[in-house]
């Protein structure tokens, strides 16, 4: 468990990277190392609740994901499925689901799952975790201007009305508190499209190990790094 210094952050993004690498590390089909990805994510995210994180924000799959190839699309879609129907049926579920991302690409299946998950959990008051399906940065910024613009259409507010806490509002992850610590393992340093908006004062952290290899002691040192960051926001 991390020591009790700097604050802890409260909102968390992690892009879960490294799932093909690890598959082709361990002989494996890329699928397998989806499969094992999935399994981290839970304990990861049950993790996250035990030490009191407030809101975690996951990179499940990203709206370019869907150039890939169609085998390796439909593996992940079919892992996916198995994931929402196992993962949040249990008893003394806590975590508040939320899917962030497009709704209009998805097999009709999987967005019932997920409608079920989000209502099912709704009233939960632990961990709020955004899981990010047909997710892009750029896509939700789109989608907060055009819903601020069906404002203006709409004569409810004027143009010069849309500031920041407008477009924070029509955010995905509106009502989270802001992004504290963006987490990507697998080596690679760059952000692929996810949380642009909400990335504007987080503290990046990358990490040399595969999503599938990540444990709980990862995320502490994570932490760890975070709370000895010095955050400045700016100011001196
Ligand atoms: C992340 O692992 C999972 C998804 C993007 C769906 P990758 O599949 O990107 O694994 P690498 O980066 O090729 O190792
Ligand atoms: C980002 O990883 C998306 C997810 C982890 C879901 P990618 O593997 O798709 O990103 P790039 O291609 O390395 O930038
Ligand atoms: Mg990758």
């Amino acid at each position: 468990m991390p020591s009790e210094r700097a604050p802890m952050p409260r909102h968390i993004g992690l892009i879960m990277d490294g799932n093909g690498r690890w598959a082709a590390k361990n002989g494996l089909p890329r699928s397998a190392g989806h499969t094992r990805g999935a399994e981290v994510f839970r304990t990861i995210s049950r993790y996250c609740e035990k030490i009191g994180i407030e809101a975690l924000t996951t990179y499940a799959f990203s709206t370019e994901n869907w150039s890939r190839s169609a085998d390796e699309v439909s593996s992940i879609m079919n892992i996916l499925r198995k994931y929402l129907r196992d993962a949040f049926n249990q008893e003394g579920e806590t975590s508040r689901v939320r899917f962030i991302g497009r709704r209009d690409r998805l097999a009709p299946d999987i967005l019932s799952l997920m409608e079920e998950i989000e209502d099912g959990t709704r009233n939960n008051t632990g961990l709020k975790l955004n899981i990010a399906v047909d997710y892009g940065g750029r896509n939700e910024i789109v989608h907060a201007a055009r819903e601020a613009a069906k404002l203006v259409e709409q004569g409810r507010i004027s143009a010069d009305e849309i500031d920041e806490d407008l477009i924070e509002s029509l955010t995905f992850t509106s009502g989270c508190p802001p992004l504290d610590l963006l987490l990507r393992p697998s080596g690679e340093e760059r952000i692929s499209n996810f949380m642009l908006w909400q990335c504007a004062y987080a503290e990046f952290v990358y990490m040399d190990v595969l999503w599938p290899d990540f444990t709980t002691e990862h995320l502490d040192r994570a932490i760890e790094e975070f709370r000895s960051r010095n955050r400045r926001f700016g100011g001196r």
